[in-house]
């Protein structure tokens, strides 16, 4: 007997967010799930809370230096405490240029062998990588209290087809 297995879509997830210690455990979850060359896209307006969720990527990744809004750099490398990969952080959002620009950062660390984390990069920077994994955040309509935040996550390219990323809603 022929079993035809029924197709779903584990490469995205979306998550209420209701505090930023709870958008930092986020980032600390989603830190297990990456690996070295991987390319993770922030989107999401000022003070969306993509900064605070690099924050909790960073904790889960176990790397050195306070990760920070890159107000005048473009680029910040945070080298692992462990055997792990590096982190380097990027804000696009003085980048004009593009993957031409950021290759002219000289950013001292090899990309397949580091997991990049870009603010602002959309249409900037797509180029880095095939395979990629977007992370939208809103902030919710209404919100009083103006901590609630939805948290789309969406793995693009073969990369992202064997990870659950639901697995970040538990
Ligand atoms: N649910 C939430 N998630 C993330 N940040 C939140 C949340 N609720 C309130 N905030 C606040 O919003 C701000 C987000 O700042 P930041 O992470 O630097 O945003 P961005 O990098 O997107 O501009 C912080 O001051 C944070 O304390
Ligand atoms: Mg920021």
């Amino acid at each position: 007997m022929e079993v035809t297995a029924v197709p779903h879509n584990p490469a995205e997830a979306r998550l209420t967010v209701t505090s930023p210690e709870q958008m930092r455990e986020l980032g600390r979850r989603l830190a297990k799930l990456l690996r070295a060359g991987d390319l993770v896209m922030l989107t999401g307006e000022l003070g969306a809370g993509k900064t605070t969720l690099t924050r909790g990527l960073g904790e889960g990744l176990g790397v050195r230096g306070a990760v920070t809004s890159p107000t005048f750099v473009i680029a910040r490398v945070h080298p692992s405490l462990g055997d792990g990969p590096p982190l380097v952080h990027v804000d696009a959002y003085r980048l004009s240029g593009g993957l031409d620009e950021m290759e002219d950062l000289d950013l001292d660390v090899s990309l397949p062998d580091s997991v990049m984390v870009v603010e602002w990069g959309e249409g900037k920077v797509e180029e880095l990588a095939e395979d990629r994994l977007r992370v939208v955040i809103h902030r919710a309509v209404g919100d009083t209290t103006d901590e609630v935040r939805q948290v789309t996550l969406t793995g693009l390219g073969q990369r992202w087809t064997d990870t659950d990323l639901e697995t970040l809603e538990a």
